[in-house]
């Protein structure tokens, strides 16, 4: 629909102005849309930023600069994975299938790019962040690192168990079954036209797995031989339509020695040039139009996948809290981020919170580290080491924060805080001298509330990668010790393994996750 628009800069501007309005933060707490959106916008706090910086970035060069990147390839895995999908039934799309040796062997999916790509994404997923959201974010992540528009991205993608019928357009195929090819994709022809370009302004062709079609370069700069598709090949830019246009493309599908693998050619040329034209003469048409059809081509999902919101940055945002019952107090101890803010010694950080008796206390906050991400610098401010001190029987609700005055609560809901469990000081290790050690975690469940189960958590990969949640209960007991007037304790003991472990609980009925690691190496013997 935007497309149509006659005046590209009318479009943009309307484009914004429902984005801006459409947009709206979600309310924290919300595990998984917290994780997703820390990946997003706190990227120098992930690897994932170390896999695409810079933008010439590849991985798994042996001899030298390759011609290759990173980026690139995680821009292709990315279509691949989706190109699969069939409108008609709901089948296929983005669901990370291309992950399986078995659809990596189809000559549809010909070179390494895929699995290179899965070897870094299965590092960055969570029990919250699927693999197909990690591929979905990277290609996100690389488009603007690299000079591309800011792309609207949803979670929730769930990992395909088997891999998925074929259905990747090849080069030697004609114009008419790529028409059909991404119309059981979900694109009409011009949106063809259109997710072609925005692709293929990274990277090229690479003489290895397409030796009919681009030769070997015997060049020390370019040892993979790739033939680009455009001279700004690491870049998001309009070059691939000016370079088109004005007749000057290197592009292997639309120059290339043999006519019947040109496919850009004939795709580019379909509506007769009128599309490229209009990306030529506008890199910001260019821009707005890849942003939408990337968007697009992402959130193309299996029927019955349901996508989070638009992940947009939380202004304010709580992360870390830890609560510690240490004999007679419990601790309090987190960070807070603003969201686009620098540092300013003359500003007053007050954290402020609500204990079950209804009444408020406050707690100046010291100035923490900053992150970068989603094109800007944020503040950290922490209540740490070892935090505010609470008495355990007025214990916490819900805090609130306050800049120079100006007080941040959610519109008025604050930001809410679990206190039924906290982690006891008490916990220690029980054999220290056993290998592996030997400990016991002792949780603090406060009086009253309706705690039905304390579990370990622990992220295991099923037999096809994807991460599930395997709990193991502390056992209620039949009496628990008081810890104070206002918690019991329930212990476990378990000895240390590699893998990540945390703690969990239901309240009223209602699963939550403290984070909290059940490390055993610091404790203190029993
Ligand atoms: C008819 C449709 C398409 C055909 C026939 C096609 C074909 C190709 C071929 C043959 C290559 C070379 C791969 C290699 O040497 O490793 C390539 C690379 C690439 N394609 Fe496409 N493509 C199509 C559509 C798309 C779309 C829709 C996108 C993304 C939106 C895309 C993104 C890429 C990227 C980023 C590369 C560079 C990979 C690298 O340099 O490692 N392609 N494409
Ligand atoms: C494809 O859809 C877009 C947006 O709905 C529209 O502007 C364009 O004319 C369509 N193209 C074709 C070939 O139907
Ligand atoms: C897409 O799904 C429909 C309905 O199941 C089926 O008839 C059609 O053959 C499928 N298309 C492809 C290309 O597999
Ligand atoms: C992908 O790479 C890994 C690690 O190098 C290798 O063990 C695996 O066999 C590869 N899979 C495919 C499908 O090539
Ligand atoms: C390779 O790149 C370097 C650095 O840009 C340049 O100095 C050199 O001439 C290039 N070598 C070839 C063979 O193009
Ligand atoms: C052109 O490519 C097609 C498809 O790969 C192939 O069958 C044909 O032999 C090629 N022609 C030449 C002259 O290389
Ligand atoms: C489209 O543009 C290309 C590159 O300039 C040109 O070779 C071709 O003749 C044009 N096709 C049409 C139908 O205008
Ligand atoms: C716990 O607190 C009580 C009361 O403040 C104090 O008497 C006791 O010594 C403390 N115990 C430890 C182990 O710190
Ligand atoms: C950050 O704040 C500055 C100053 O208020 C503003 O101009 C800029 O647009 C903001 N940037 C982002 C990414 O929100
Ligand atoms: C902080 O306040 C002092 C005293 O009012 C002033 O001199 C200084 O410029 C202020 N610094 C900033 C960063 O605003
Ligand atoms: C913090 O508490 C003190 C004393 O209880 C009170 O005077 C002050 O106004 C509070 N500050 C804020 C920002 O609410
Ligand atoms: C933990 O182990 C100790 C002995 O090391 C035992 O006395 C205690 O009952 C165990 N606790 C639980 C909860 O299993
Ligand atoms: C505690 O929560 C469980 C699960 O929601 C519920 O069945 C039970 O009635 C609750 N008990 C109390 C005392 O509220």
């Amino acid at each position: 629909m935007v497309f149509a628009l006659p005046n590209a800069a009318l479009h943009l501007t309307l484009f914004i102005v429902l984005l801006s309005v459409a947009v709206k933060a979600y309310v924290w707490p919300s595990p998984q849309l917290d994780a997703l959106e820390s990946l997003r916008f706190e990227l120098d706090r992930h690897s994932i930023a170390s896999f695409i910086q810079p933008c010439t970035f590849f991985l798994f060069s042996v001899d030298g600069p390759s011609g290759r990147s990173n980026v690139a390839d995680w821009i292709r895995t990315a279509y691949h994975d989706m190109a699969t999908y069939n409108s008609t039934d709901g089948t296929g799309g983005m669901d990370a299938s291309i992950r399986f040796a078995e659809e990596q062997a189809r000559a549809e999916n010909v070179g390494d790019g895929f699995n290179n790509t899965f070897r870094l994404l299965t590092q960055i997923t969570t029990r919250y962040v699927s693999i197909a959201d990690a591929l979905a974010l990277g290609a996100i992540i690389a488009i603007e690192n690299c000079g591309g528009p800011e792309i609207a991205f949803r979670g929730g993608r769930l990992d395909a168990g088997e891999p998925n019928a074929p259905g990747v357009p090849q080069p030697e195929q004609d114009l008419q079954s790529h028409i059909d090819s991404f119309a059981r994709q979900g694109f009409n022809q011009t949106e063809m036209i259109g997710l072609v370009a925005c692709g293929h302004t990274f990277g090229g062709v690479q003489h290895d797995p397409f030796p009919d079609i681009v030769p070997a370069l015997n060049d020390p700069n370019n040892t993979e031989s790739v033939t680009h598709f455009d001279s700004t090949f690491i870049n998001f830019d309009n070059n691939v339509a000016k370079e088109y246009i004005s007749g000057t493309t290197s592009n292997p599908l639309v120059v290339g020695f043999n006519q019947t693998t040109n496919s850009d050619q004939r795709i580019f040329s379909s509506d007769g040039n009128a599309t490229m034209r209009s990306f030529a003469q506008s890199s910001q048409l260019f821009a707005s139009t890849c942003a939408e059809l990337f968007a697009r081509m992402l959130d193309t999902v299996p029927r019955g996948v349901e996508l989070t919101e638009v992940i947009t940055p939380l202004p304010v945002k709580p992360d870390f809290l830890a609560l510690t019952l240490d004999n007679d107090t419990l601790q309090f101890s987190g960070q807070v981020r603003f969201w686009n803010m620098t540092e300013d010694p003359n500003r007053t950080a007050v954290l402020l919170w609500e204990d079950h008796s209804g009444a408020t206390h406050n707690a100046t906050m010291s100035v923490g580290d900053t992150s970068t991400g989603g094109g800007t610098t944020s503040l950290w401010y922490a209540f740490d080491d070892p935090g505010v001190r609470l008495d355990p029987v007025a214990g916490i609700t819900r805090m609130s924060f306050s800049i120079d005055g100006e007080l941040y609560d959610q519109d008025g809901v604050g930001f809410a805080v679990q206190d039924a469990i906290a982690f006891s000081k008490t916990s220690c290790l029980t054999n220290p001298n056993s290998s592996p050690i030997a400990g016991r975690f002792d949780i603090a469940v406060r009086n009253g509330a309706n705690v039905t189960r304390v579990f370990l958590e622990e992220e295991v990969k099923d037999s096809v990668g994807r991460i599930t949640v395997v709990e193991t209960d502390f056992p209620r007991p039949a009496s628990p010790s008081a810890a104070t007037t206002a918690y019991s304790l329930w212990s476990l003991n378990m000895t240390q393994t590699s893998s990540t472990r945390t703690i969990g609980a239901e309240v009223d009925g209602i699963k939550m996750s403290t984070g909290r690691l059940a490390v055993l190496f610091d404790l203190p013997d029993c």
